[in-house]
């Protein structure tokens, strides 16, 4: 709220809650003052709620999304991080909202005297909400100047569901052919392609699950959730919010990413007319991270020891870059403590080596330029060069040992 106001945009907030924070409040996670503000002014911008997993409240997420039927959710998935394993992308996933396996069909069943002796979930998918969601992706590629819309189904198994998005998809496919081209994905290779080679997905369309697990896994691709914002777009309301959660792990501590939850009240300034103030926004928020990651890495990448960890939550594990072992506590792209000593002792070596070889040319040449010197200023000038010698010596260690780091780090084991 400080950020939006700062920008200028004169904002009359009505802030309302919702979730865990509502039932300690109101009694309910969804309190009928918050569904009320939101149709007064077909506007939300929402923080994540907690959903307890299993038995407990149904999701608010779930119950605001089908009750102002925000049909649409928009999650764009752009690289702003520099020095990522991608610096390209720029994609968009728009996942159908309010139907599928979220339609709260889901349900235990007692036999015997077990009252959970069996589980079921149904999916529904109507031929409107599979066109609708479509018609949305195909208008919002042609709006947003996009080339391509993927559709993302499981239609080779769920036949009848998917099925029913699939053919839907094709025949809006078809009325929009010569001007946006689309291809088909089933959702397991999509989710393998987006790793893999992710250029290549421009908007993907999807249902409900899928669409939630694969902006996930893409927000993953350009520095984590941190970083996902998304819009719940109907056609009387929409709601603006972080792709993350609550973050229970992180929450309190001072560190999560407050960028997602700009990106989203981005979102929202566009979609009020805002252009130039979500613009701006945007552009901020990318310059802060920008210098905030460049400005280290040339002096910082000298200066910082060899083995320092990133900053990742503790109890997260990921694989060593180097031997590939699940190792907790680090980054990706971090080794294990193994392989650190391991790559530093080769670093040093190298470091070593160099700086050896070119501080005896340095100390060479000085010699022969020293015997060509009148005698008295001899001596100031070997002190100079001394020193000159020394410095070079460490100050070359340092970088090549560092390159010869970052190299040795990349070379799988
Ligand atoms: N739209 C929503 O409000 C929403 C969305 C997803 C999950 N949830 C709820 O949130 C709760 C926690 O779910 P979860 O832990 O599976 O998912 P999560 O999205 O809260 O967290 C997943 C991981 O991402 C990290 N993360 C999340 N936001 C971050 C940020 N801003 N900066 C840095 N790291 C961040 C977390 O530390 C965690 O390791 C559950 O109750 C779930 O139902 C709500």
């Amino acid at each position: 709220m400080q950020v939006l106001d700062a920008l200028g945009v004169a904002f009359d907030w009505d802030e309302q809650y919702g979730g865990m924070s509502a039932v300690e409040q109101a009694g309910t996670p969804l309190p009928d003052a918050t569904v009320d503000s939101i149709r007064r002014t077909g506007l939300a911008l929402k923080g994540p709620l907690t959903t307890p997993v299993g038995d407990g409240y149904r999701s608010v997420n779930v119950a605001l999304r089908q009750e102002f039927e925000l049909y649409a959710n928009v999650r764009p998935v752009k690289s702003i991080v520099p020095g990522g394993r991608y610096t390209d992308i720029d994609l968009v996933i728009i996942r159908e909202n309010t139907e599928g396996m979220y339609v709260g069909f889901d349900r235990t069943f007692k036999v015997g005297n077990d009252p959970k002796a069996l589980a079921q979930a149904t999916s529904v998918m109507t031929r409107d909400g599979c066109r609708r969601i479509v018609r949305y992706a195909f208008e919002y590629a042609r709006r947003h100047d996009r080339r391509k819309v993927t559709v993302v189904h499981k239609a080779n198994i769920l036949k009848a569901t998917s099925g029913l998005f699939l053919e839907t998809a094709r025949m809006i496919a078809q009325e929009y052919e010569g001007q946006i081209a689309s291809d088909e994905k089933i959702v397991d290779n999509a989710a393998m392609q987006l790793v893999i080679n992710p250029a290549q997905f421009d908007v993907i369309v999807t249902t409900n699950l899928f669409g939630d697990i694969l902006s996930d896994e893409a927000s993953g691709l350009v520095g984590g959730l941190g970083l996902a914002p998304g819009a719940n777009i109907g056609e009387h309301a929409a709601i603006f919010e972080a792709v993350h959660g609550s973050a229970p792990d992180i929450a309190g501590q001072g560190i999560a990413n407050p960028s997602a939850q700009l990106l989203a009240a981005a979102m929202m300034l566009d979609h009020i007319g805002e252009i130039e103030a979500a613009s701006r926004l945007r552009r901020a928020l990318e310059t802060a991270i920008v210098k905030d990651k460049s400005a280290p890495r040339i002096w910082g990448a000298v200066l910082r020891p060899l083995s320092s960890p990133g900053l990742w939550p503790a109890g997260s594990s990921n694989p060593c870059a180097r031997c590939g072992q699940q190792t907790a506590g680090i980054a990706p792209g971090d080794l294990c403590a193994a392989c650190t000593r391991d790559v530093t002792r080769k670093a040093s070596r190298i470091g070593r080596l160099v700086a050896i070889v070119t501080t005896l040319l340095l100390a060479g040449y000085l010699m022969l330029t020293l015997r060509s010197m009148p005698l008295a200023s001899q001596t100031t000038a070997r002190i100079v060069g001394a020193v000159s010698a020394v410095a070079w010596y460490l100050l070359t260690f340092r970088i090549v040992q560092r390159i010869a780091f970052e190299w040795l780090k990349s070379q799988r084991s």
